[in-house]
């Protein structure tokens, strides 16, 4: 009877076990409740072209460009206000309110507007008692009533930002407004910019549908370069539903060249990053709409498998990327960061691929394949620029 006693308690703390550890798996891997971003945010922001210098008439005119110029039917579909749009003090019932001088419309009507392009219309808000410009407020002690507004004004997106935070840790702040947006009646777009300081990949995963893992982007080298080194350490935690955000995209503001910006623009594709454009879309040249157009490099980005392609190797200034894609395919990035030309080897082993794999290597920017490669892929890059390639192993 002892005996028997004893072996059902152990039997009993196995199973108890077993339901503890199946229950944290499972919450561990929930995705983001709001159901969105099974793919990386596509669109456009304000900030890094014309930071507080806004008003209601860009962002029309900025809809209608990204209609008119073709970008929208490639999949950006976001036209997101950044800092700036509010006036310094709440209103009477302590709403915020668009500021008078540039959104005299207000921003109902303006989604109104974006929504019959149909394109989606983003806000920006802080986690802090006022924005980063310090000329709104933020929404700290708000986060109810700021998110009711934004679902009121038709919003479909909130960045929200983390200055005058008052030394309160992310972790609190953040889950806030999260909640407050999925009890708001809207489905809003949740891209939390923290800057990376609390290691949100560790923490945000069902919190945020993407999370800053930097500090700001500047449009040169150095600045981009740095900064997809940094994003690059916490590729393991990107998903479907929830990804790592370099920040937005510089292409077409003028400070890289045009293969500088190729590879900012291919290996923030590889990376899973959203696809922000933060140039004016009004007067980009043709070269801008080259890089942002091209469909082959978007649709890494856009792959449905969800897994952030990465670092895989460096050799001083020569350096592979590498991830994998849905349809057992692999997505490669010979990248040169040197001021040389220089060939550049992607093996087999390296990039996930059996050794005796023959693959189709399509080059993404010259639209181009090369069919029946075996080992290895190479090719001499040019100083800052990289090469493209999406794998498929041949039937045969
Ligand atoms: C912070 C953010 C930027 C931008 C500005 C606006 O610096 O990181 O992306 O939103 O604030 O003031």
């Amino acid at each position: 009877m002892v005996l028997l006693g004893f072996f059902l308690r152990i039997i009993t703390l196995v199973l108890s076990l077993t339901l503890t550890q199946l229950v944290d798996g499972f919450q561990s891997r929930m995705l983001m409740s709001n159901g969105l971003a099974l793919t990386p945010q596509m669109g456009w922001n304000s900030w890094n072209h014309f930071q507080c210098n806004i008003n209601e008439t860009l962002i029309k005119q900025t809809a209608d460009a990204m209609v008119s110029s073709g970008l929208s039917a490639k999949g950006y579909k976001y036209i997101n206000i950044d800092d700036c749009w509010g006036e310094l003090k709440r209103d009477s019932q302590g709403n915020m309110v668009a500021k008078a001088s540039t959104f005299p419309s207000g921003i109902k009507a303006l989604s109104d507007y974006v929504h019959s392009k149909g394109l989606k219309l983003g806000i920006y808000s802080d986690a802090g008692t006022l924005t980063c410009s310090k000329t709104m407020p933020g929404s700290l002690g708000y986060e109810e009533q700021d998110a009711k507004t934004f679902a009121e004004w038709g919003i479909d997106y909130l960045k929200y930002d983390n200055c005058e935070n008052k030394g309160i840790s992310p972790k609190e702040r953040y889950p806030k407004m999260s909640k407050a947006l999925i009890n708001s009646g809207r489905s809003i777009f949740f891209s939390m910019c923290e800057w990376g300081q609390d290691d949100p990949a560790t923490w945000a995963g069902d919190i945020g549908n993407s999370w800053r893992t930097t500090g700001d982007i500047q449009d040169n080298w150095n600045s981009m370069t740095s900064i997809a080194d940094l994003n690059d350490r916490w590729a393991s935690y990107a998903r479907p539903g929830s990804w790592n955000d370099p920040d937005m995209l510089e292409v077409g503001n003028g400070g890289m060249t045009k293969e500088e910006y190729r590879s900012h623009f291919s290996i923030w594709a590889l990376a899973k990053a959203p696809l922000l454009i933060g140039c004016d879309l009004r007067s980009m040249n043709k070269d801008t709409f080259e890089l942002l157009s091209n469909k082959e490099v978007i649709a890494v980005n856009q792959d449905k498998l969800g897994i952030q392609g990465k670092k895989i190797k460096k050799e001083g200034d020569l350096e592979v990327w590498a991830g994998p894609l849905s349809k057992k395919r692999v997505a490669v990035i010979l990248w040169n960061r040197g001021s040389l030309p220089a060939n550049i080897t992607a093996r087999w082993a390296e990039i996930g691929l059996d050794s005796s794999a023959t693959v189709n290597a399509r080059d993404l920017w010259a639209h181009s394949t090369h069919s029946g490669v075996k080992k290895q892929l190479s090719a001499l890059v040019e100083p800052h620029a990289c090469k493209m390639y999406t794998l498929t192993r041949s039937k045969a």
